[in-house]
């Protein structure tokens, strides 16, 4: 069965647009674990754009399923994320401009950052994902420098236009995503994951979890917005 893991790092983009403390990050941890998620995802940026260090320190203690920290393989983050202890961490490419976090790790060119930050990670017992394209080279790569588990990068998928594309691009999600449990390592998937794109890749053999986050949030803004409204009006007449 797959699971669903949320990232909630929107919660704290809307918080950050007041810089004060609502929406609670903490209170929205609360209320997806106790809608069934089975984990907390958070990105913890170096530009620090949504999620700060006190929230994943806050998230640590409060949440009930697993905290799995993105992070870049920086010193700093590498730094706090051993600090806090998450449950697991998963490595990402991070540049400064990008909107979200655009393409996978190149494991090959990365490789001895990569399993310096895997090791110290092993050290304290998290295990480690790699955040990669689906790209045979870059599964084979990741299982050789000793990552658990790979997180498959769906961006090309979801933003591929017309069923011929879709199917090419769902073809190599299903293709890394076999030679990923042919050697040994954990399967996830994520990114730009929505409610029409997602039931093919959750039915990919083997999947394990998925991180979902801007299309859970956005949907929140509806499903949520009507009795928000409803409320407020009923508080002034
Ligand atoms: N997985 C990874 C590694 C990501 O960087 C992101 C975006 O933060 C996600 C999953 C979630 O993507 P989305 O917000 O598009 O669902």
């Amino acid at each position: 069965m797959t699971i669903l893991c949320v990232n909630i790092d929107h919660i704290a983009t809307l918080r950050q647009a007041r810089g004060g403390v609502e929406p609670s990050l903490l209170a929205a941890a609360r209320i997806a674990e106790k809608a069934g998620v089975r984990g907390i995802t958070v990105h913890l940026r170096e530009d620090r754009r949504h999620i700060q260090d006190q929230d994943v320190y806050d998230l640590r203690q409060a949440i009930k399923t697993k905290l799995n920290l993105e992070m870049a393989a920086t010193a700093e983050i590498i730094d706090i994320a051993l600090k806090i202890g998450p449950d697991m961490v998963t490595l990402v490419p991070e540049k400064r401009k990008e909107l979200t976090t655009e393409g996978g790790l190149d494991v090959a060119r990365e490789k001895t950052l990569l399993k310096n930050t895997v090791s110290r990670f092993h050290q304290k017992g998290i295990p480690v994902s790699f955040f990669i394209a689906p790209d045979l080279q870059q599964v084979r790569a990741s299982a050789a420098i000793g990552a658990d588990i790979i997180e498959l990068h769906t961006g090309i998928y979801v933003n591929a236009t017309g069923k011929k594309q879709q199917t090419k691009e769902l073809g190599k999600l299903r293709h890394a995503a076999k030679l990923a449990l042919k050697l040994g390592l954990g399967l996830n998937a994520g990114h730009g994951l929505d409610y029409q794109n997602v039931i093919p890749v959750a039915n990919i053999k083997g999947m394990q979890e998925l991180n979902i986050g801007h299309s859970i949030i956005s949907r929140a803004v509806f499903t949520g917005l009507d009795k928000a409204v409803k409320e407020m009006i009923s508080l002034i007449k």
